[in-house]
């Protein structure tokens, strides 16, 4: 596996491989690698001739500086990591690398795409992650680019800013990857004691069950009962719970609205803010 800190020297390289006809597929992260990255990478593998992961701690999606001083670096642990999968390359960068002196800082148009939901929760995130994918497309210049689901607003916020500046890059959204009793992965899981860790598959099992409901009842009632029983579990806390456009992020009431329908929710349980979403309709990329 070569390690690339350079983003020119890496850029240069790259850019010999495209110029041989090989396919770049590409894998972001932000370290901390677990299970769900593996899918990524390894579903990568298969779709590429070359593999790039990035490990770079993103300084411009974080809110709170506490959360970006305290976020994990097990960076020694990730690059054997990496090496035992084979990977290609890693591009390892110090933020001057990022956004060095010819950094140009504006905006990346979002059409409010980075308002809502998670959006709201943390201002400025999702402009923090729009800034470094486009920056890494420019570097990588990948043919696919692999995202998991789990942040599934990250998914639409990526989608829009290859159609926006007409990327030649292909989006592709990994499914979740789930430990054994159902929870989404996460690095955040490592948070919640081992009893609670087991007791927050309340939250995929609620989902499968509104998928369930929203087919013989209203997506109304569905969502309702839904809410009313993820209310009811002691310790835990729903911050929301809606259904939908999978590409606007713009709320549906019916699936008949939109041809992309997921149902996205986060609770708080065991102090652990959680994170899941399940698709209810898919007539876009599975017509
Ligand atoms: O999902 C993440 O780990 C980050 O948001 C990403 C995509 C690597 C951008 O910093």
């Amino acid at each position: 596996m070569f390690i690339f800190k350079s983003a020119v020297l890496l850029h240069s390289e790259l850019t010999r491989l495209q110029k041989n006809g090989r396919s770049i597929g590409f894998v972001p992260t932000m370290g901390a690698l677990h299970q769900g990255h593996l899918s990524l990478l390894e579903r990568a593998k298969a779709e590429n001739d070359t593999v790039v992961c990035s490990i770079f701690v993103n300084p411009k999606q974080f809110d709170d500086e506490m959360d970006l001083v305290n976020y994990p670096d097990p960076i020694q642990t990730d690059i054997e990591y990496l090496r035992e999968l084979n990977l290609d390359y890693l591009f390892h960068p110090d933020v001057d690398q990022v956004y060095g002196p010819d950094y140009v800082d504006i905006d990346v148009p979002l059409n409010g795409l980075d308002l809502v939901f998670e959006g709201e929760q943390r201002p400025g995130h999702f402009q923090g992650v729009a800034k470094v994918i486009r920056r890494f497309f420019d570097i990588v210049q990948p043919t696919r680019a692999y995202f998991g689901q789990k942040d599934f607003q990250q998914t639409v916020v990526v989608r829009h800013l290859i159609q926006h500046f007409g990327l030649n890059t292909d989006l592709v959204v990994c499914p979740i990857v789930r430990e054994h009793h159902g929870l989404a992965m996460s690095s955040r899981n490592e948070r919640l004691e081992a009893s609670k860790r087991e007791r927050a598959s309340f939250i995929y099992k609620s989902l499968l069950k509104l998928k369930e409901r929203c087919y013989f009842k209203s997506l109304g009632e569905a969502l309702e009962i839904t809410t009313n029983y993820l209310q009811s579990i002691e310790d835990a806390n729903l911050e929301y719970l809606v259904c939908v456009n999978g590409v606007t992020m713009q709320e549906v009431k019916s699936l008949d609205d939109a041809d992309y329908i997921v149902a996205c929710t986060v609770v708080e349980f065991g102090g652990v803010r959680l994170l899941d979403n399940i698709v209810l309709k898919d007539n876009l990329n599975n017509p």
